[in-house]
């Protein structure tokens, strides 16, 4: 598997955490970048969330332009529907809801060329029943990527069934042009990655419930012991502990018992506790 040609021009649905890192690697790469975002409140942070990123990387050296330029390329529109028909690849970065990533969807499926691929950022919903509604099931799969998105090395590359080789060829190559790995997963809940690190997650939850160690003996079990690079908890808090809910309540009604949300979750979320974003999780990041 070689490196492809970067795409010339990208769409990006949702300028949330993870429609701005997508935003931000296809714009460094050299793509034209069209983020979708319906609130204009929220594009404008999804702007300077890619500004910062690119200081960032200038600062660190790994960025081979000025960053003005890069983000000369980041254009905003305001729904799928205005995304221009010339684009190589959509990828959908809204909330873990089937019922609006589908909307999206097919809205982005009206304007784009019978060429252009469709690509879903989802965790843990079903590829194929989010392709169901789309005239072009052939070029539709998983594009799922890790947060923080310029940083992560993977790519988790999801194909259904009706997904066609040439898609997951080209796909693959954007994502070694990116600079990153790809792994190729069937469609199936969960896929590989959010199957493994939402149960570790969730049993992490109830040892802390059951009072087991604290949340930094926890993490510290992991990271130093296993060497992960970060422990469950301070994975959950990064993730967002509502996103990881919503994963978990997917994998709950799809994979059983061993995925029911503990009661501790529910409550941070219900409190909102939602990990570093909010500045508090399982940790305090204030
Ligand atoms: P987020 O809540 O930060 O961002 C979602 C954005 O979508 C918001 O800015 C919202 O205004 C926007 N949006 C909602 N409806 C829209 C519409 N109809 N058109 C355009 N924009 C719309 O969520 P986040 O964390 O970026 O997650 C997005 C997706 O990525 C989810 O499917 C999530 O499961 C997945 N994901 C999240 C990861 C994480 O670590 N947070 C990691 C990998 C995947």
């Amino acid at each position: 598997m070689t490196t492809g040609p970067a795409p010339a021009a990208v769409g990006v649905i949702g300028g949330g955490r993870m429609g701005a890192g997508i935003a931000q690697v296809f714009a460094t790469l050299g793509s034209r970048v069209h983020l979708v975002e319906r609130d204009p409140d929220v594009a404008a942070a999804a702007r300077q969330r890619v500004a910062d990123g690119l200081t960032k990387s200038a600062g660190r050296g790994t960025l081979n332009s000025h960053p003005e330029e890069v983000l000369g390329r980041l254009t905003a529109v305001s729904d799928a529907g205005a995304l221009p028909s010339d684009v190589d690849l959509v990828v959908e970065a809204i909330p873990e809801r089937a019922d609006l990533k589908i909307a999206v969807l097919t809205e982005a499926e009206k304007t784009v060329s019978a060429s252009t691929v469709l690509a879903t950022n989802t965790s843990s919903l079903s590829i194929s029943e989010l392709g169901s509604a789309l005239k072009r099931p052939e070029r539709f799969l998983g594009m799922h990527f890790f947060n923080p998105v310029p940083a992560s090395q993977l790519v988790e590359v999801i194909k259904t069934s009706e997904t066609a080789n040439a898609v997951t060829h080209r796909v693959r190559g954007w994502v070694r042009a990116l600079g990153k790995s790809d792994i190729v997963v069937r469609d199936s809940p969960g896929f590989a990655t959010s199957r493994l690190g939402v149960l570790l997650g969730l049993e992490a939850i109830r040892m802390l419930e059951d009072g087991v160690a604290d949340a930094d003996a926890i993490d510290n079990a992991m990271e130093l012991g296993y060497r992960h690079p970060m422990g469950p908890l301070r994975s959950t808090d990064l993730v967002g502990l509502d996103v990881r809910l919503a994963i978990a309540e997917h994998l709950h009604t799809t994979l059983g018992e061993r995925f029911a949300p503990p009661r501790l979750l529910r409550d941070k979320v219900a409190r909102g506790e939602l990990g570093r974003k909010t500045g508090r999780g399982f940790h305090d990041w204030s």
